[in-house]
């Protein structure tokens, strides 16, 4: 068949492969290609056993599969033979060197570019679509035309808004897509070349273009901006604890005001994700490099408050517990970071896990999805952790439940049986809010929440 544009996306990870995926299914006139340098990856991309869960992404892949969407581990060909490349690699916080813990490491991304010029032998657009640090576009211009032999590399930056669990509606019905360029002929052309495409499925209205450096930030303030609504609402519930007030009823109603909204409201026992902390710690690097250093401490805040929000969640199961957790058995309910992933990227649950292992508990684990994660996550340091897909086999002989995931599966549990399975004293902490907690008091549960005074039989 002929195609009428080539599209290459370079990673094939969780923004990469659920983006390519859409894209194929809503352009059938678009060949859409995704490389990784991993090989098992793109062999399970090639399997019906894909190496990420999204809702709806197995349906979608299986029909454009073969058709118009294609996995490959060939980066040079298929370099060579793409029209538009999406860069989708993976952009963590540095752990070594300068900037350390706060800036991106760009390795992966560098090595991207490289690569691009080593193939290339016509000139393309270029498309950021990991999330950046801005003026990345800059230095990536500026590798791509040291050694370009006459190409023409066009950078755009369009970055990912898709939440996990929730990716492959996000891009279906994407509240607006943002798309950044130079505002030079050249840039405007090639950001209507992307435009063109996403006017596939998404209505004008919704695909905002900028310059480049506004998209780049942008995509760095929302994040920052969703994190700091967790962390604001998270600030609150040490206060309410103290003061018998519910945090639920007042996420409820400041929420109800629509100048505040009612989204992201909920207090948890800490946000996680690959994103929030790595973007605002970016954000706060970048600021610092400036020399705007009330700006950069202003935003760290937000990720200073969701280590505060993990580290009380855990000392709150040991005080209670009578001061130890030696020898006891603690199911915990989830890994993930978020219900509906695979994912534990900066999950709490870590956090949590790794300290009551620290106070010698004998730690539980049951997740639906995200067990293989959670067993890589503890590796070498889990001789005493049992991970358990049944919540059920999980709980007996457990002194208490400790959630950290608002998987449904964990709403619809049969909390009576469970109890009598338990040691008594029996303790709930619910790390989300999302259990019942006056009908597991009245059955008998010593229950903890985030943000609400407790519920215990010892009064
Ligand atoms: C986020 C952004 O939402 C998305 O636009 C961006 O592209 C990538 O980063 P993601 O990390 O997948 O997406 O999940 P998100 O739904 O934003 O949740 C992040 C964390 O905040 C999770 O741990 C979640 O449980 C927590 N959270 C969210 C709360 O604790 N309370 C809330 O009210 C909302
Ligand atoms: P994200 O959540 O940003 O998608 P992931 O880690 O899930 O992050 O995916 C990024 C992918 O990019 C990984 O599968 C990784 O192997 C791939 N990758 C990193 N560097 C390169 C490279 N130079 N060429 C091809 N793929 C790469």
């Amino acid at each position: 068949m002929d195609f009428k544009k080539r599209i290459l996306c370079i990673g094939a990870g969780y923004v990469g492969g659920p983006t390519m995926a859409v894209m194929a299914s809503k352009c059938p006139g678009y060949k859409v290609t995704v490389v990784d340098i991993n090989e098992d990856k793109i062999n399970r991309w090639n399997s019906k056993n894909l190496p990420i869960f999204e809702p709806g992404l197995n349906e979608i892949v299986k029909k454009t599969k073969g058709v118009n969407l294609f996995f490959s581990a060939d980066i040079p060909t298929n370099i060579r033979e793409a029209d538009i490349i999406f860069v989708s690699v993976n952009t963590p916080t540095k752990t070594f060197g300068h900037g350390a813990g706060m800036a991106s490491d760009l390795q992966y991304w560098e090595k991207t570019a490289n690569q691009i010029i080593e193939y290339s032998l016509n000139s393309k657009i270029i498309v950021e679509r990991s999330t950046l640090p801005v003026k990345t576009a800059q230095a990536m211009e500026r590798i791509l035309k040291s050694k370009s032999n006459g190409l023409h590399f066009e950078v755009i930056s369009n970055p990912e808004f898709l939440a996990e669990g929730t990716a492959i509606k996000d891009l279906l019905e994407p509240d607006r897509v943002l798309i950044g360029s130079h505002q030079t002929e050249s840039g405007l052309k090639a950001a209507q070349e992307i435009v063109d495409i996403y006017s596939h499925w998404v209505p004008r209205g919704k695909i905002i273009t900028t310059n480049l450096w506004s998209s780049e930030l942008s995509k760095l303030v929302a994040n920052a901006f969703l994190a700091q609504r967790v962390s604001s609402i998270n600030s609150i519930s040490p206060l309410c604890e103290k003061a018998d007030a519910d945090i639920s009823e007042i996420s409820f109603a400041i929420g109800s005001d629509s100048r505040i909204g009612s989204k992201f409201l909920n207090a948890s026992l800490g946000f996680g994700g690959s994103c929030f902390k790595k973007d605002i710690l970016n954000l706060v690097y970048i600021a610092r490099s400036y020399g705007l250093f009330e700006v950069a401490d202003y935003w760290e805040m937000v990720v200073k408050i969701n280590e505060y929000q993990k580290e009380r969640f855990v000392r709150t199961i040991i005080e209670t517990m009578f001061n130890t957790v030696v020898d006891k058995k603690i199911a915990m309910f989830g890994f993930a970071f978020k219900a509906n992933t695979t994912d534990t990227r900066e999950s709490p649950g870590i956090h949590i896990a790794k300290k009551l292992i620290e106070e010698k508990a004998l730690l539980s684990i049951t997740d639906p999805k995200a067990l293989e994660n959670a067993k890589i996550d503890l590796a070498g340091i889990d001789r005493t952790v049992v991970y358990e897909p049944d919540p059920y086999k999980a709980t007996e002989d457990a002194s208490a439940i400790v959630l950290i995931t608002e998987w449904e599966i964990f709403k619809t549990l049969d909390y009576e049986s469970i109890l009598k399975r338990m040691k008594k004293p029996p303790f709930i902490f619910d790390g989300r809010n999302i259990l019942n907690h006056s009908k597991l008091f009245d059955i008998g549960f010593n229950v903890y929440a985030v943000g609400k005074p407790p519920l215990n039989h010892f009064d």
